[in-house]
């Protein structure tokens, strides 16, 4: 896993939040009570930004339809469906908050074997 300097810890207050772009991934961090959580920035009912939802303790509440989600484990608490985002690890070094991206590396080692005539194999 690889660590991403997003902004200085100072650049997000008690009860606020910050969106960025980490790797590719839209994230909102949030500061709770002085720790730091980090989820996708995009709520699972339509995909509204979670930043600039209202942050009440652990839960965001998006602006939209006022879903509300856990930070600290993604959840959907309100309504209670199942449905969440997904939750990135974040930690802070000299003043610096960075959040953790899990490379995901695909095995081509196999793939030499895949050739037209045995192309069909792979189908179902
Ligand atoms: S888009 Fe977030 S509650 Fe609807």
């Amino acid at each position: 896993m690889e660590f991403h300097p997003v902004c200085k810890f100072s650049d997000i207050g008690l009860g606020e939040a910050k969106a960025a772009v980490v790797a590719g991934h839209s994230v909102a961090i949030f500061n709770v009570r002085g720790k730091l959580y980090a989820i996708e920035n995009i709520c699972p009912h339509m995909a509204a930004p979670l930043d600039d939802g209202s942050l009440d303790g652990t839960k965001v509440t998006c602006r939209l339809h006022f879903w509300e989600i856990d930070v600290t484990s993604g959840k959907c608490v309100e309504p209670d469906n199942g449905r969440c985002v997904a939750t990135f690890p974040v930690k802070v070094e000299r003043g610096t908050i960075k959040v953790g991206i899990e490379e995901i590396k695909a095995d081509v080692s196999d793939v030499s074997d895949v050739s037209d005539e045995n192309f069909d194999k792979f189908l179902p």
